[in-house]
C-alpha cells in the first residue's frame, strides 16, 4: 500500500449554522509515518481524527484509510475499523475487570465475538496482549483490577489495550496533555516507539510544540479547519508556531507552554 490515508478536500459542520470544523482538508500519510497535529482550541484537531476514525458523518469530499474508502453518510462500524486504534485521553477502562481482561478487550474487533464474550480468547490474542503488557511496562500488573491502579499504570493499560488490537494506525487525541513533562514524553515515546517497532503509521494531537517536533517526523499546523502548514519536524521554526498560536501567544498566561 503506498498510502496509510488520503483525504482529498474535507469540509464538515458539526451544526448547519456553524462555521467549518473542517475546511478543504487535504491529507497524504504515507506507512509508518508518525505525524503530530497542533492548533490551538477549536483548531480541528478532534474532528480531523474522528473522521479518519470512521466516527464523523455529514461531511463532504473522499477519504480513504487504509486502502478502504469512509462514506460521508454513516458512522463506520466496529468490524470495519479493526485495523485503527484510538487512544482515547481518558482511558475508558473496564474498571472492575482486571488488566489483562482490559488488554484483551483491544482483541474484540478481531476476534469471534460470541467467544470473546465468554473470555475464550484465542493463542494469538493472548499473545498479542502479553506482548503489549510487556511492552509498557505492566506485565506484572496483569491480575489486578483496573480501578486499583494509578492514573500513570491506568494510562499505560489504555496504550497497552490499543497495542493489543495490533492496528496499522494508531489515532491519540491529546494523549499527554494532562501529564507532567516527564510523564509526556515518557508515554510519547512509548506510543510512538512500539508503533515504530510494529510498522504502524501515528497520528496524534497535542498543545505543546516541543514534544510533537521530538516524536513525530512531520507537524500539521491546524487553524480554523485548515491545515496552515505541513512541515518535517526538524524545520518546524518560532514563526510557524506564532502563527498558529497567535491568540494564544497574546495571552500571557498562555504565551509561556508555547515556547518551542
Ligand atoms: N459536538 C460539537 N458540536 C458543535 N460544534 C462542535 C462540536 N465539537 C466541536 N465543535 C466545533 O468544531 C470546531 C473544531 O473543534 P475541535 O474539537 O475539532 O477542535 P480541537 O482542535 O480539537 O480543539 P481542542 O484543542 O480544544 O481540543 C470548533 O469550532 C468547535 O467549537
Ligand atoms: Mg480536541
Amino acid at each position: 500500500m503506498t498510502v496509510a490515508l488520503r483525504l482529498s478536500e474535507i469540509t464538515h459542520r458539526h451544526g448547519a449554522g456553524d462555521r467549518a470544523s473542517l475546511d478543504g482538508v487535504s491529507l497524504e500519510v504515507a506507512p509508518g509515518e508518525t505525524v503530530a497535529l497542533l492548533g490551538s482550541s477549536g483548531a480541528g484537531k478532534t474532528t480531523l481524527l474522528a473522521l479518519i476514525d470512521g466516527r464523523l458523518h455529514g461531511w463532504r469530499g473522499t477519504a480513504n484509510v487504509l486502502g478502504r474508502a469512509l462514506l460521508p453518510d454513516r458512522i463506520q462500524p466496529g468490524s470495519e475499523r479493526a485495523e485503527v486504534g484510538f487512544i482515547f485521553q481518558e482511558f475508558a477502562l473496564v474498571d472492575r475487570a482486571t488488566v489483562r481482561q482490559n488488554v484483551l478487550n483491544g482483541r474484540l474487533g478481531r476476534t469471534n465475538t460470541l467467544r470473546a464474550f465468554f473470555g475464550q480468547f484465542s493463542a494469538a490474542d493472548m499473545v498479542a496482549a502479553e506482548r503489549a503488557m510487556a511492552d509498557t511496562g505492566i506485565a506484572d500488573l496483569a491480575s489486578r483490577r483496573a480501578d486499583s491502579l494509578s492514573g500513570g499504570q491506568r494510562q499505560r493499560v489504555a496504550i497497552a489495550r490499543c497495542l493489543a488490537q495490533e492496528p496499522r494506525l494508531i489515532l491519540a487525541d491529546e494523549p499527554v496533555s494532562n501529564l507532567d513533562p516527564t510523564r509526556a514524553s515518557d508515554i510519547l515515546g512509548l506510543i510512538t516507539g512500539a508503533a515504530q517497532a510494529r510498522g504502524a503509521t501515528v497520528l496524534f494531537s497535542s498543545h505543546q510544540p516541543d514534544l510533537a517536533r521530538r516524536f513525530a517526523s512531520r507537524i500539521l499546523g491546524m487553524r480554523n479547519g485548515c491545515i496552515k502548514f505541513d512541515s518535517p519536524a526538524d524545520r518546524l521554526d518560532a514563526n510557524m508556531i506564532e502563527d498558529l498560536y497567535r491568540e494564544e501567544l497574546a495571552d500571557p498566561r498562555t504565551a509561556l507552554r508555547l515556547v518551542v
